[in-house]
C-alpha cells in the first residue's frame, strides 16, 4: 500500500511590526548611569552618583558572612525579619520619639527607590496630582506617570532652594493627592526646618492629601542642624510615609535595602504593592543588619561628624578653584556655581569637565520640568580624602 504523501503547507503569516506605546515616553536612562558610565569611560574620578569608594563597617561585613553561612537562603517574610524591624522601631524612638508598631507599620524594602514607587503606586489613582518640587529626584515623576496621576512641578527658590509654601497653597486643587518632600535633599544639600514642616501640615490640614517623605539622608546633617523628620512631627506623623535606606547610611548602596514607616492603615495598602514589587528582599542582609544596629548603635550617631570632615575637606580642597559655593548642610553632594569658569549648558560642562578633564559631575537640568538658566552642577564628596584630593587638584586648575 502506499504511503499517503504528507504535504506540508508552511504558512507565511506577515510578520507586522508590533506598535509599542511607552509608557514613559520621555524619560531616557537616568543621568546618574549616564554619568557613571561616561566617567568609566574615560578614565574620570567619578564625583557623580551617590555611593562611597570606601568600604562599609567590617563588622556589618563579618555580620552578612556569618548569617550568609548559617544558611539564611530562604524567603524572609514579605514585610522583612521581625527582628529588623524591631531594631528600627527602637531607632525611630530614640532618634524621633516616634512610635512605631514593627508587626504593621515598619516594611523593608528593596532599596528606597522601591519604597518611593510602592507608596506612590499604593494612594495615587488616575488623574490624581502630586506635588514635587524641582530639582526633584528623578525617580518620583517616573513612578506617579505609571500611577496614571499628574505630577506637579514647583519650583525651589533660588538662589538657596527654599520652598515657597503660598506657592504650594495656591497649586493645591481637590485633586491633590500626595506631596512628596525630600530632607536632607539630594542634589540641593538643604534640609528642611520645623517652620518648613508646620507650613506643610498647615497646607493640607483638612484636605486628603498624603505625605511621602523621602530621608535618605537622615544621618548626614552638618553644622549641628538636628533632621527634621515627618515622624517626630504631631500632625504629619499620621499622614506620611516615611523612607529611609540602609545602603545610604551603612555605606553599602549595592545591598538595595531600605525601609518604609507609616501608620497601619497606609502600610497595609503599601504591602499590596510590595508584595507583588518584589515579595520581600535579600535575607541574609537583613539578620546581618539587624544584628549590626544592636551592636553598633554608635555608627549612626558618628556619621553625622564623619561626613562633615567630608564635606569639609572637600570645600576646603576647591575653595582657591573659580567655582562659587555655599557649603553642602546635609546629604553627601555639593552644588557648585561655575559661571566664572564656563558659558556652557550644566549637561554640556559636565559632559565637558568628565571627558576632557577627568572629573565626573551631575548637572541639575535632568531634576527639573522646566530647568533655570543656572550654572550649577552636583559634586558628591562621600569619596576618600585621596580621591577628593586629586579631584580637587583638577578642580582647581579650571
Ligand atoms: C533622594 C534619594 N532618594 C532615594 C534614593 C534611592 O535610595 P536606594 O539606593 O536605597 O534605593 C536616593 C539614592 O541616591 C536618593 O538620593
Amino acid at each position: 500500500m502506499e504511503k499517503p504523501e504528507l504535504s506540508v503547507r508552511i504558512e507565511r503569516t506577515k510578520l507586522k511590526a508590533i506598535s509599542l506605546k511607552s509608557k514613559l515616553p520621555n524619560i531616557g536612562t537616568t543621568i546618574f548611569t549616564v554619568m557613571s558610565q561616561m566617567a568609566q569611560e574615560h578614565g574620570a574620578i567619578n564625583l557623580s552618583q551617590g555611593f562611597p569608594d570606601f568600604d562599609c563597617p567590617h563588622r556589618l561585613k563579618e555580620l552578612v558572612a556569618e548569617h550568609l553561612n548559617s544558611r539564611k537562603n530562604q524567603y524572609p517574610p514579605m514585610a522583612g525579619i521581625p527582628s529588623l524591624r524591631q531594631q528600627i522601631a527602637h531607632k525611630v524612638k530614640s532618634y524621633y520619639d516616634f512610635d512605631a508598631d514593627p508587626e504593621n507599620e515598619i516594611t523593608i524594602t528593596s532599596g528606597a527607590t522601591e519604597a518611593l514607587f510602592d507608596a506612590i503606586q499604593a494612594v495615587v489613582c488616575t488623574d490624581d496630582e502630586v506635588i514635587i518640587f524641582d530639582p526633584a529626584y528623578d525617580s518620583y515623576e517616573p513612578a506617579i506617570q505609571l500611577a496614571g496621576g499628574k505630577t506637579i512641578h514647583i519650583p525651589l527658590t533660588l538662589p538657596n532652594y527654599n520652598i515657597d509654601w503660598n506657592q504650594v497653597e495656591s497649586a493645591i486643587t481637590e485633586r491633590t493627592r500626595l506631596i512628596i518632600i525630600n530632607t536632607p535633599h539630594n542634589p540641593c544639600g538643604t534640609i528642611l526646618t520645623k517652620a518648613d514642616l508646620d507650613n506643610l501640615a498647615s497646607v493640607i490640614r483638612n484636605r486628603d492629601i498624603l505625605i511621602l517623605s523621602d530621608e535618605v539622608y537622615e544621618h548626614m546633617v552638618y553644622d549641628g542642624i538636628k533632621h527634621e523628620s515627618v515622624l517626630a512631627h504631631e500632625e504629619l506623623k499620621g499622614k506620611s510615609f516615611a523612607v529611609f535606606s540602609f545602603g545610604k547610611t551603612y555605606h553599602a548602596t549595592g545591598w538595595k535595602l531600605a525601609y518604609c514607616i507609616a501608620n497601619k492603615e497606609l502600610t497595609a495598602e503599601f504591602r499590596k504593592v510590595h508584595q507583588f514589587v518584589t515579595f520581600t528582599t535579600s535575607s541574609f542582609v537583613q539578620y546581618a543588619i539587624a544584628d549590626f544596629m544592636a551592636e553598633c548603635p554608635q555608627h549612626t550617631l558618628e556619621l553625622p561628624a564623619f561626613y562633615e570632615q567630608k564635606r569639609d575637606t572637600f570645600c576646603e580642597l576647591i575653595s582657591n578653584s573659580r567655582f562659587k559655593f555655599t557649603p553642602s548642610r546635609g546629604t553627601y553632594f555639593q552644588l557648585v556655581d561655575y559661571s566664572d569658569i564656563s558659558e556652557l549648558s550644566d549637561i554640556d560642562f559636565a559632559n565637558y569637565i568628565t571627558k576632557e578633564k577627568g572629573v565626573a559631575a551631575i548637572p541639575l537640568a535632568p531634576f527639573y520640568a522646566a530647568p533655570p538658566p543656572t550654572k550649577i552642577i552636583r559634586f558628591c564628596f562621600c569619596k576618600d580624602d585621596s580621591t577628593l584630593s586629586q579631584a580637587a587638584e583638577i578642580l582647581c586648575k579650571l
